[in-house]
């Protein structure tokens, strides 16, 4: 993706999608933040369904998490309130290059998706708190946002239980999953780690493969067929 097309936030337009719920779309990109056909359905299935639930499934307690591009902080929501709901410590590490602006994210609508009265605050404050620290933002939920190039972080390594890889698709910003990257992604999760993405190319299956992991091809959310996850 070039610089323009990620920080020009005034051509980055609010859409509806089939679920009711909000996502952006990105012109210069042809590009939505999530899929047209529900972007809290999307979330909720290949985020929280196939990779947190999954993790918790297995018995893990204390949860470390890898988003890659935080966007509209949905992930981080439904996540938070997954952590709230079964009161599981997630700690939540999310990169973004491009901060959505504030003034569109407060039109966003998904906090009437949560059952949860404290779930306006939460979204607030998962856009409004510092960078580069720890935020505690719920009891079971903390947060540190990292501003920088994916390409340009440098993760420690056996450290993430889950990765939500969430970055636009390989067609749009091929760049992003580049086996490199892959790479540094694979080596930053630890033994049993997940990751867990919505696109289900076969390259990025070869790709995760030859890295060794344990490569799923999952049902993927309403109106897509597949989704990948990759086991440590
Ligand atoms: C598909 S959207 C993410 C959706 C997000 N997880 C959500 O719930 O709204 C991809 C995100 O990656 C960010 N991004 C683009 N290039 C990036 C880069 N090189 N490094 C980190 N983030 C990047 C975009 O700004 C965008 O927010």
């Amino acid at each position: 993706m070039t610089k323009e097309a990620g920080n020009n936030e005034e051509k980055i337009k609010l859409i509806t999608t089939d679920d009711g719920s909000h996502s952006l779309y990105v012109p210069n990109l042809n590009e939505t933040y999530h899929s047209f056909h529900g972007a809290v359905q999307e979330s909720r299935h290949v985020f929280i369904e196939m990779g947190l639930a999954h993790q918790k499934s297995r018995g893990l307690k204390n949860i470390k998490i890898f988003e890659v591009g935080l966007g509209t902080g949905l992930n981080a929501l439904l996540t938070a309130e997954f952590a709230e709901k079964h009161q599981i410590p997630v700690h939540f590490t999310s990169i973004e290059a491009f901060p959505v602006d504030f003034e569109l994210i407060k039109q966003l609508n998904y906090t009437s998706y949560l059952d949860l009265p404290k779930a306006k605050s939460w979204f607030e404050k998962i856009h409004t708190s510092q960078w580069n620290e720890d935020i505690v933002i719920s009891p079971f939920f903390t947060l540190n946002k990292i501003q920088t190039k994916l390409e340009d972080y440098v993760a420690q390594g056996s450290t993430f239980d889950i990765i939500y890889f969430d970055a636009f698709a390989p067609n749009k910003q091929a760049e992003l999953w580049d086996i490199t990257i892959l790479s540094d992604i694979s080596n930053s999760m630890k033994h049993g780690g997940i990751f867990v993405t919505y696109c289900a190319k076969g390259q990025l299956k070869r790709d995760l493969q030859s890295l060794h992991l344990n490569v799923e091809t999952l049902p993927g959310p309403p109106g897509k067929k597949e989704m990948v996850r990759a086991s440590k």
